[in-house]
């Protein structure tokens, strides 16, 4: 389980957070809401040392790093398998078809835990890269679209590459930062129905976001950041039906 206590950060003069403390439960989708520069972006990346706090401590697992910190690459390399990131912008390689983006930082992951990887693993790294990304193409329901190239495809439909990529090096897990704010409606639709399924089959997420219906839809648990702390951290319909001032503004904003 990844969990922080008291992280804070600054951007030069902007504390950005401000002393958060919180745990992302396993095989649970935590959702995180807020005003615009509220930090969210923030602690996301603060999760897999995409940013490093300026102090506080980030627990992944039973490996405790408090801050101000010299970072192994040990610790580095245990962030990064602890979770991927989803980007609101999918960040797929243009040149390399579909199967190919899955399959690229698969590769490396095959190599080193190709022990670990059972079942009937015959052919290369490269083979059962391609075979791994194939399966996670059809999970979110791309298996036709391999052969094809990004700019051949739809946002909605790269962003659900963008996840397959992200799902294919079997990480605790998946960090989503807005990622539906770049589409259109009903592509936004589709990329929100698989991460939604992507939760049902026990994946452990954590997703920023501005559509408070798929927040209602997806949160188990549900956190909101405002100028760099917690005003709310617990179930979904607490939050909605809240009458704290702070939270009703926000609300009041998307007309909830
Ligand atoms: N790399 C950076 N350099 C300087 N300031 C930054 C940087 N990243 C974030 N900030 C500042 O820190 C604050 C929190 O930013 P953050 O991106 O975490 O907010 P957010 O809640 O994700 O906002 P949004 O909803 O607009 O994405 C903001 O004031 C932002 O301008
Ligand atoms: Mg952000």
């Amino acid at each position: 389980m990844i969990s922080v206590s008291n992280i804070t950060k600054a951007f030069g003069t902007v504390q950005a957070l401000r002393g958060v403390s919180t745990e992302f439960p396993e095989r649970n989708t935590t959702v995180i809401v807020g005003p615009s520069g509220s930090g969210k972006s923030t602690l996301l990346r603060c999760l897999n040392l995409l940013e490093v706090p300026d102090s506080g401590t980030l627990t992944i697992d039973d490996a405790a790093l408090t801050f101000p910190a010299r970072l192994s690459r040990a610790d580095r390399a245990q962030a990064a398998d602890a979770s991927t990131m989803v980007f609101q912008s999918f960040n797929l390689f243009p040149h390399l078809t579909v199967r190919d983006n899955v399959a690229l930082a698969l590769r490396q992951y095959i190599r080193r835990n190709r022990d670990a990887l059972v079942g009937d693993v015959t052919g290369s790294a490269t083979e059962l890269a391609q075979q791994i990304a194939q399966d996670r193409l059809e999970q979110v329901g791309l298996a036709d679209k391999g052969d094809a190239y990004p700019s051949q495809l739809s946002g909605g439909q790269q962003q659900r590459v963008a996840i397959a990529r992200a799902l294919a090096v079997s990480p605790t897990y998946l960090l989503c930062d807005e990622p539906t704010s770049a589409l259109d409606p009903e592509l936004a639709v589709e990329v929100s129905r698989v991460l939604i399924d992507v939760a049902r089959s026990g994946q452990s997420l954590v997703i920023v976001t501005h559509d408070l219906a798929f927040a209602r839809r997806v949160a188990d648990r549900l956190i909101f950041l405002d100028e760099g702390v917690i005003g709310y951290d617990g179930e979904p319909s607490g939050f909605f039906g809240s009458t704290d001032p702070r939270i009703r503004d926000f609300l009041a904003i998307f007309e909830i």
